[in-house]
């Protein structure tokens, strides 16, 4: 994460404003790329064309040439055989609304940023983090249209590889922008805490990373809408077919149930990490902020947790699903705060 170090101007705060807003809207965008894959929206518009295609089919006779084309591919043949035209033009606008809301946060990103180069009076290092933050958000609409592109083929589903890394670059943009936003707060505090808490710290982040991954592959498999009992998957700790797939491996990339159990398994060693890391609470009464910081990440993670379990237990039903999503997303977020707590303790 960027050392920014610089002094906070006036300027500053319409900055730090101005990455909220971003951050809201990239919120805003992972709610309605969720909405769009679970409402099975994702593969609906077939070609991409970043400028032009910014509006929609407006007379019947372009709406029947787009629902033309759409009818060629795997998804109209094998999923959606039959659809009528109004049925297509619900799951049109949901991947419509996606693309057009990621050109909207591509403009209020950008526009400022031209502003705050010139006028901004920013340290040539704020320069280049906010810079990068523009190209990050333009790979990630790349990267759409890549998962896209692996769904309209004879397999009518969208990699789950590839679904995880759409969404594992949303999270980290917006990750990467919250750590500007908290670095250029000028609160600090210099009583260092107490640091040995990192390594779990450190543990407890390359679990969560691991486990949004291995959810982004329970969501891409659609492995939530098996196995719908908890703590057990069926009466068994482990999904009865495990050994179907050789070699072994395979089971943990490619099998729902295999996916799934490693899902499950790694929330209760994340729930065994985090109570290990409020062992530490103790420590931090001299860092107020820091010690307000694990409050908010162990709440959010105990609802993860319990937002999990319900979109399992109710068949992945579409409304805790989509707050199962948001939990992680806010996750990362409070997950930053508190690694910046810890690195660079505010008052
Ligand atoms: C700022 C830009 C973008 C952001 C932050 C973003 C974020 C997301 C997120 C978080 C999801 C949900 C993934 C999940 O549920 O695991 C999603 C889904 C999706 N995104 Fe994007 N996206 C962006 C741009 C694009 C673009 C430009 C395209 C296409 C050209 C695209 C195509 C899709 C599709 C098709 C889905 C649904 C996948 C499915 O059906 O399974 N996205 N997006
Ligand atoms: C506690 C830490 C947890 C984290 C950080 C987490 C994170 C995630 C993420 C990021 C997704 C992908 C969402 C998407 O791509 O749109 C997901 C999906 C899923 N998770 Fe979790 N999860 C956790 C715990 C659990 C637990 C305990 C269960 C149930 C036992 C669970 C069940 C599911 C299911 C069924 C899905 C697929 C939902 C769908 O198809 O839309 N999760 N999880």
């Amino acid at each position: 994460m960027p050392n920014l170090n610089i002094k906070v101007t006036q300027s500053h705060r319409a900055l730090r404003i101005w990455l909220l807003v971003n951050i809201a809207l990239i919120f805003l965008m992972v709610l309605v790329g969720g909405l769009t894959r679970l409402t099975g929206s994702g593969l609906s518009m077939v070609d991409w064309q970043p400028l032009l295609g910014t509006l929609p089919p407006l007379n019947q006779e372009s709406w029947e040439k787009v629902f033309q084309q759409y009818q060629l591919f795997p998804q109209y043949q094998k999923v959606n055989l039959g659809m009528s035209l109004q049925d297509f033009k619900a799951i049109f606008y949901w991947e419509y609304f996606h693309r057009l809301l990621g050109r909207l946060i591509g403009l209020v990103y950008l526009l400022p940023l031209i502003y705050f180069h010139i006028k901004g009076n920013l340290s040539s290092s704020l320069k280049k983090q906010l810079n990068i933050g523009f190209v990050l958000g333009g790979l990630q609409g790349l990267l759409g249209w890549y998962m896209v592109k692996s769904g309209l083929v004879n397999n009518p589903h969208v990699s789950h590889f590839r679904l995880a890394a759409h969404l594992g670059l949303a999270f980290f943009v917006s990750a990467y922008l919250f750590w500007i936003y908290l670095d250029t707060d000028n609160r600090n505090c210099f009583k260092k805490p107490n640091l040995a808490p990192l390594t779990t710290l450190s543990l407890l982040s390359c679990t969560l990373i691991f486990q949004i991954i291995y959810g982004a592959f329970t969501a891409g498999l659609k492995a939530g809408m098996i196995y719908n009992t908890f703590p057990k998957m069926n009466g068994a700790w482990t999904p009865f077919e495990w050994v179907e797939l050789t070699p072994f491996y395979k089971n943990f990339i490619y099998d729902l149930g295999g996916i799934q159990w490693v899902h499950r398994t790694t929330a209760w060693l994340l729930l065994l990490l985090v109570i290990y890391l409020s062992s530490y609470i103790k420590d931090y009464k001299s860092t107020p902020r820091l010690l307000k910081s694990v409050y908010i990440f162990i709440s959010l993670f105990i609802l993860q947790f319990l937002l999990g379990v319900m979109t399992l237990l109710t068949q992945v039903k579409i409304h805790w699903a989509s707050m199962h999503q948001l939990g992680a997303f806010l996750l990362i977020l409070s997950l930053t705060n508190l690694w910046f707590q810890f690195l660079k303790p505010q008052k």
